[in-house]
């Protein structure tokens, strides 16, 4: 008999997280079935369709083509088109990462069917409320069935909210294992020769999240600060498409801005992203994931936010928290004087994906040995139908 699963993305953070699981699954299960469903959150192609080339996933085998909208309005979408295909396609297993408005809309999806969820990076808690993921990271860990952490303090968040420990498996970080697999090739391409740079000459910047760039000064006051920096070291601005237009909205003509050494482009491959963060002089983010990729890099990190989920590429990695306050990002060129105390973080080894592929193995063979067991709940179910 062939397992089915149902693997679901959505957007940009997705696809280096789940990656090195689908794969994993295939080297481990032969003739696994693999369904690879993309919700179409992110759609253009440099948010989306050269994510998927580069991590070497294949063409999703179905696109939901959910688009943007109101954070109602695009999990609604998701969890019915999400659920559309959970109907027709009866897997035994759907897997979800991270923490987008996807990733809630397809486990709600398979756990209203019934179907169990496996949930990579679970136990991620900002404790700020005010984030739009911190209820999607909530939700999603209730929901399902096997959480993937990738730190102890992800599995103590989840003891402290009561779910149980035999649902919990600590294997390791997953984007991790991308980051690893990917930075050689990577490297090769010199991305920062197409910017007239140096490696460790420059400093690379991605700031997207709404409680910054949705507050226009803030944004200005960020820019400026930048500035700053510019005139010193080069910095590069791959820019989320949420915080183009704030630019031009907070008085600011991107060309100009190139003048002065600030370089601002459009969103970068996995790929080119992943060389310019191994070859940054420090990162300077407002992004999750960006935190852990330059913490297995060696790379200094500084977080323009109030709080992390993270804490342990503070505690272990290369991260510094800011706060969200821009001018302290003019403190930043001292702050690198001395090299970033980092540490191997436990289990972030590249060996994430296997880890968690025979979590999942186990769990279909047991799934398969209690399905031939005459158990009462099952006589009740068939009894139901
Ligand atoms: C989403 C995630 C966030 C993640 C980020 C990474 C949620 C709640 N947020 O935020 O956790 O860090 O992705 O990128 O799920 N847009 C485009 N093209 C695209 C995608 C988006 O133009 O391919 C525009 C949309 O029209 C929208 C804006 O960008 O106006 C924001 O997109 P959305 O998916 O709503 O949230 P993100 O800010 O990307």
């Amino acid at each position: 008999m062939t397992n089915r699963l149902c693997f679901v993305v959505g957007a940009r953070p997705n696809f280096m997280k789940a990656a090195p699981v689908y794969q994993a699954l295939e080297n481990l299960v032969s003739g696994i079935d693999l369904l690879l469903v993309h919700t179409g959150q992110h759609y253009d192609d440099e948010m989306s369709t050269v994510f998927v080339q580069d991590l070497g996933l294949p063409e999703p085998d179905v696109f939901l083509g959910v688009g943007a909208g109101t954070h109602g309005e695009q999990t609604a979408k998701a969890l019915v088109r999400v659920e559309q295909v959970l109907l027709e396609h009866h897997p035994e297993l759907v897997v979800v990462a991270g923490d987008v408005n996807s990733t809630l809309a397809a486990a709600l999806a398979a756990a209203k069917l019934q179907i169990p969820v496996a949930h990579i990076e679970s136990g991620l808690r900002s404790f700020d409320e005010t984030m739009p993921e911190e209820s999607n990271r909530r939700l999603t860990d209730h929901l399902s069935r096997i959480l993937f952490a990738h730190s102890k303090g992800a599995v103590e968040n989840l003891a402290r909210e009561g779910i149980p420990r035999s649902r919990v498996h600590l294997v390791g970080n997953t984007m991790i294992d991308s980051v690893f697999r990917h930075r050689a090739p990577a490297l090769t391409r010199e991305p920062w020769s197409r910017f007239g740079l140096e490696p460790e000459r420059f400093a690379l910047v991605t700031l997207h999240r709404p409680a910054l760039v949705d507050d226009l000064d803030l944004f200005r006051r960020t820019v400026e600060a930048l500035l700053d920096v510019g005139a010193r070291l080069p910095v590069v601005f791959p820019v989320h498409p949420r915080t183009r237009p704030q630019f031009s909205a907070s008085g600011f003509d991107p060309q100009r801005l190139r003048d002065q050494g600030l370089v601002v482009c459009s969103p970068l491959s996995y790929l080119d992203f992943l060389a310019l963060e191994a070859k940054a002089a420090f990162v300077l983010t407002d992004s999750g994931g960006i935190q852990e990729e330059t913490s297995a890099l060696g790379v200094r990190c500084f977080t323009l936010r109030d709080t992390t989920e993270r804490p342990v590429t503070v505690e272990l990695g290369t991260n510094t928290i800011l706060g969200l306050d821009p001018d302290r990002i003019r403190s930043i060129p001292q702050m690198t004087e001395a090299a970033p105390p980092h540490k191997q973080i436990p289990l972030w080894d590249g060996q994430a994906g296997p880890r968690a592929a025979q979590v999942i193995a186990d769990f279909l063979v047991a799934e398969a040995l209690h399905d031939r067991r005459p158990t009462p709940s099952a006589g009740r179910r068939a009894a139901m139908n």
